[in-house]
């Protein structure tokens, strides 16, 4: 699609750092945004993909609250884990920001304070809920309580999940603080708010004047509309977050959904400054001939479609979103997806057992683009055996063994082409075009299986041909039609790159072709490979995925939370010891910086711990037991004065304190992050 735009800046949404991501985060919008991104970037586009942690916020605070430690711990250990999930995964940001830096916290800031210069804000003095036994005002999600509009328990004080109204806390029904159970009293605060009603015209002309924005996008915002844009708070009584930049608000924050979608910009900004070119995020942003496209799930449509536009409206000067794709929500096996009760699959841990290309694809195919879609671990499997393996996989495998048993390995001659060859070859050449406007349109989930067509056909095109009977009845032919299968793979290996990054880039490897540059979209719908060229020994891209290994995921996920039923039978206290004899033991409070897998052991975990004065290698048998990322920047317990051992040429120096659950399972004593690494356990 020629279009009017220079540049794409592409956004997905930051998420919040108080919780590792998992498969719905990627549904909503990390995959959607990466498959673009990665079909811009084939298309020669010059885009930009921007994204970050969301540091702030009631989440965050409540999570360090319920774990007793700092909001930075949290923020800290999550950033580091969703920054690694992501990479893992194959999403490829140009930049992974993080809102707790001082180059958004000034962003942010600096915001704030051209609005308010410019007089669009209003100070205004509100009542809030405030707990007495907390001594604290309830923003947000520190308060519960019933709906006032549909009626369902637990409405935060910011939002209905159930509805998806936005609220006004004061308006809660039977309203109970989140930390101690009490209900609030209402006080008097003084707070900085957008007037959003000012732009609601302005708004509404902006998104009825676009043709291509997704109906559950536009149907979501007229009802807004309809019922009438109010006044919104921008400022919080809260200890974490931006500052509110006022001599005279002291003990203020900038509300959450205020500084997070700046983070967008600012994270641009740290992109431009790690280019060496700082002033560069300005063409991005400030130029009409950006197209800004926000992905996002359906529970940020307000804020990316309303709240955000309207700040940057007010503020003047900033390109305004193109398209807001946001898509709906992911069930798992018919079932809502909830992260407090444990019922989803964590990307983490889906990596660990899986290549991030069989759920990329699996994902890929069930997006929820219009309306909730389900994941199943049967489909995700039936997708991995009977379109990866056996459709894509099966088909570049049949064509490579073909070439190397009968053509030494090369590309066969291409000559006296059949009415057939011709037919495929016209089919290619006219395929990069019509996936590409799928993409172009957001239609990610017609484009993978349109994409997967091609493959689907290839292989009919083979067993028509038949080449094991032309290799004798008419060799010429039979050169013929393994050359275009070798295309064919070539075309098929540009065209799921977007999909299946890794796998492209191994048929890549096969048929030895160069990818330090990365080939373009439109290579896709000729034939690249020259005859005689040398190919790589076929082997296997997807081998099958066994019911047993499914089995264990959908019982992972369905085990309910372990209850206790029969008392634990304890072993009897050992013989007495003197306190003298306990203090040998040195006990220290170790961080853990850095888990990895002890390679070539199935036991063991190699660590690096820092004990404030000292770092040293610890290697810990916990391989079966945790994984490294659920170790890492964790403090935990460690015998730091046993005599050191080496272990397979390795050094291990002292010992992790566990305990041995029920099922047999070791968990480390983990210390709350307060303690610092060095501290001595009596
Ligand atoms: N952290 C929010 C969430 O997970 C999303 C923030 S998007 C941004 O729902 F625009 F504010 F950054
Ligand atoms: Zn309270």
């Amino acid at each position: 699609m020629a279009d009017q735009f220079k540049r794409i800046l592409v956004t997905a949404a930051l998420p919040y750092a108080n919780g590792p991501v998992h498969i719905g985060h990627m549904a909503g919008a990390y995959l959607p945004a990466d498959l673009y991104v990665k079909y811009q970037r084939l298309k020669k586009r010059d885009i930009l993909f921007i994204c970050g942690s969301d540091e702030h916020g009631v989440p965050i605070t409540i999570k360090a609250d319920q774990e007793g430690v700092s909001p930075q711990d949290i923020v800290d250990r999550y950033h580091l884990m969703m920054k690694n999930a992501f990479s893992e995964f194959g999403i490829d940001f140009d930049n992974y920001s993080r809102t707790s830096l001082p180059v958004h916290h000034k962003t942010s800031q600096d915001f704030f304070t051209v609005l308010n210069s410019k007089g669009i804000l209003n100070e205004k003095t509100e009542q809030q809920l405030f707990c007495e036994h907390d001594s604290m005002f309830l923003a947000d999600r520190y308060v519960e309580g019933k709906c006032p509009k549909c009626g369902s328990e637990g409405a935060r004080g910011d939002q209905c999940e159930a509805c998806g109204s936005y609220l006004n806390q004061t308006d809660l029904v039977e309203p109970k603080c989140k930390i101690c159970g009490n209900s609030p009293v209402i006080r008097e605060t003084r707070h900085w708010y957008l007037p959003l009603g000012k732009f609601q015209d302005q708004l509404q002309t902006w998104i009825r004047s676009k043709s291509d924005w997704k109906d559950n996008v536009v149907n979501y915002c007229e009802g807004w509309f309809k019922e009438g844009l109010e006044d919104r708070a921008v400022t919080r009584d809260l200890k974490w977050g931006v500052n509110v930049p006022l001599p005279d608000a002291a003990g203020k924050v900038l509300y959450v959904w205020f500084d997070a979608p700046i983070g967008y910009i600012s994270s641009t900004k740290e992109w431009a400054e790690k280019q060496g070119n700082p002033d560069k995020w300005k063409d991005y942003w400030f130029r009409q001939d950006t197209k800004l496209v926000h992905f996002i799930g359906k529970d940020n449509i307000v804020f990316h479609a309303i709240v955000f536009p309207a700040m940057l409206m007010a503020h003047g000067e900033f390109v305004l979103p193109d398209n807001v794709p946001a898509n709906e929500f992911l069930n798992i096996e018919g079932k809502k997806l909830s992260t407090s009760r444990n019922y989803a699959v964590w990307l983490h841990e889906y990596l660990q057992e899986f290549k991030p290309d069989s759920l990329r694809y699996s994902l890929a195919c069930t997006l929820p683009e219009s309306k909730d879609s389900d994941f199943s671990w049967k489909e995700f499997q039936a997708r991995h055996n009977n379109e990866l393996a056996d459709i894509l996989g099966n088909f570049v495998n049949r064509t490579l063994t073909f070439a190397h048993k009968y053509f030494d390995g090369k590309v066969p001659v291409f000559n006296n082409p059949s009415a057939e060859d011709l037919q495929i070859q016209k089919y290619l050449s006219e395929a990069p075009e019509k996936i590409g406007k799928l993409y172009e349109t957001y239609h990610f989930r017609e484009a993978v299986q349109e994409t997967m067509a091609v493959a689907r056909l290839a292989n009919k095109f083979f067993n028509d041909a038949e080449p094991w009977k032309t290799r004798v009845s008419d060799p010429e032919k039979c050169a013929a039609t393994i050359h275009v299968c070798l295309q064919i793979c070539r075309s098929l290996a540009i065209l799921f790159l977007p999909v299946i990054p890794g796998t492209s880039g191994e048929i890549f490897r096969l048929l030895k072709c160069r990818q330090e540059e990365l080939p373009s979209w439109t290579d896709a719908s000729y034939f690249g490979l020259k005859e005689g060229a040398a190919l790589n020994p076929p082997e296997i891209l997807f081998t099958k995925i066994e019911d047993e290994t499914i089995s264990r995921q959908v019982e992972k996920l369905l085990k309910p939370d372990p209850v206790v039923t029969e008392a634990y039978q304890a072993e009897a206290i050992h013989p007495e010891i003197s306190i003298d004899s306990f203090g040998l033991t040195d006990l220290r409070a170790a961080k853990i910086i850095q888990a990895e897998v002890f390679k070539g052991t199935d036991k063991l975990l190699k660590l690096r711990v820092s004990l404030g004065v000292e770092e040293r290698q610890v290697l810990a048998g916990l391989q079966q037991h945790i994984t490294p990322e659920e170790l890492t920047g964790r403090t935990v317990v460690l015998v730091a004065n046993l005599a050191p051992r080496k272990i397979k040429g390795e050094e291990s120096k002292g010992m992790v304190l566990a305990g041995e659950s029920k099922d047999g399972k070791l968990i480390p004593v983990f210390l709350p992050d307060s303690i610092p690494p060095g501290t001595i356990i009596r």
